[in-house]
Formats: C-alpha cells, structure tokens, sequence
C-alpha cells in the first residue's frame, strides 16, 4: 500500500500509554499498516507522551482542567483531532467522557478500549468490581463509542481466567496483557476495511471470520 493510501490514526491518552505502545509496536514491527498522526494527552504529565515523543509521533495536550465546561474543553480537542485528518479516532486509556456532541462528530470511528467484558462493569475499578462480584472469568473489550459510557458494538473481547487467590493487581495485569493483542487487531481490521457496524453490531467481511474474535482463557 502506498503510503498516500496508509490509513491515519490519532491516539488519545490520559496515563501510562501502554495500550497506546503496543500500537506503536503494531506498526513498528509491520503488523499494523496504519500512520500514527498523532497521539494527544488531556493530561500534561501523562507518561505516553514521552513514549510518543521517543518514537517521532507528534504528540499535543489539551489540559482538560484549562477549560470551563466539558464541552468546552471537548470543541478544542475534536478541533485539535480534525487538523491531523484521522480515519479513526483511538481512546487508549483516555480517562474522560465525552459530550454527545463530541462522540457524534467522530460517528463509526471512534473507538475505546475498556478493561472488563462489556457490558459488564462499565465505568471505573472493574477488576475490583469483578473480584467482588465472584466472576470465574473477566476481560476486555475494544468497541466503538456511543454516547452511553463504556457502550457501544463491540468490535474484539479477549477472556481470561479469575483465580481464587488473584488480588486486584494481578487480575489488572492478565487483562493489560490481553488488551495489548485486541487493540492492534481491532485497529487493523478497521483500517483494513474488514468491519462494518450493521443494525447496531459489528459485522466482519471477506475471509474474516467472527472466531477470531475471541481469546480463548489462557493460563497464568
Ligand atoms: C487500560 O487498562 C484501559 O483499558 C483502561 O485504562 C487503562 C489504561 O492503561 N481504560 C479505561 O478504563 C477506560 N474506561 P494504559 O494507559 O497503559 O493503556
């Protein structure tokens, strides 16, 4: 693919970036035929962005706590978005919820990544809540975003086993690890034309089937 025809993504952050590097490696190693345009912080100290920075990708923040209202602060970050042209729109642990207007104007290519088996447990502290709640096995999604928080057709999940003696850490750690497969194979079968929403649900075409959209639980 010529480059001129290379698909371009934005990555939205709040923290660590590590949903966003597994990305970056994505592309880096060839996987992922996709330009990253940019990756942008709502938070200044946000530790991706020198991740970002180290591998050339431009890098923005638009300090959420500079602005007066969230539709405020979510005009200047769809304005910063749009002058990077992107096809699609990727929250990689960006800690905010967006105005209806904001998930509107990126309508079928926004997407998020939520660590829990949506729709159960949407929102913060989902592997606490799942220990809690006793569930033999937990996970993660990557869906497109609707304005319902943490809802939306989901595009991959990925399951892992809950252990009778797993504490909060070590849960958060076996999904982080599933998060980094789904996220780049979810953005590569977007940026490859390989999904469509239908009806409200993610549809595969051609060769690609459903199946591959499970991870099977897997060991420690
Ligand atoms: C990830 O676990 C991601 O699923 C979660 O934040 C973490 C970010 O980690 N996102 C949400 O909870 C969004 N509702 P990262 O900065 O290392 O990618």
């Amino acid at each position: 693919m010529k480059s001129s025809e290379m698909k371009r993504i934005v990555i939205l952050i709040s923290g660590r970036g590590s949903n966003m590097q597994s990305l970056l490696e994505g592309v880096a190693s060839g996987v992922l035929n996709v330009g990253v345009a940019a990756v942008i912080s709502n938070r200044p100290q946000a530790g991706g962005l020198a991740i970002a920075t180290a591998q050339g990708i431009p890098t923005r923040v638009i300090d959420h706590q500079q602005f007066v209202s969230r539709e405020a602060f979510d005009t200047a970050l769809a304005a910063v978005i749009d002058e990077f042209s992107p096809d699609l729109v990727v929250l990689a642990g960006f800690m905010r919820i967006l105005s209806d207007d904001f998930v509107r104007h990126f309508d079928g290519r926004l997407i998020n990544i939520h660590p829990s088996l949506l729709p159960s447990f949407p929102g913060l502290h989902t592997h606490r809540r799942a220990l809690e709640e006793g569930v033999k096995v937990h996970g993660c999604t990557v869906h497109f975003v609707t304005p319902t928080l943490d809802h939306g057709p989901i595009i991959v999940q990925a399951v892992v086993p809950v252990f009778d003696e797993d504490d909060e850490d070590r849960l958060a750690a076996r999904v982080l690890a599933q998060e980094h497969q789904i996220y780049p194979l979810a953005v590569g079968w977007f940026v490859n034309n390989q999904l469509r929403i239908v009806d409200g649900r993610v549809v595969f075409d051609g060769a690609h089937r459903f199946s591959e959209a499970l991870i099977s639980p897997q060991g420690r």
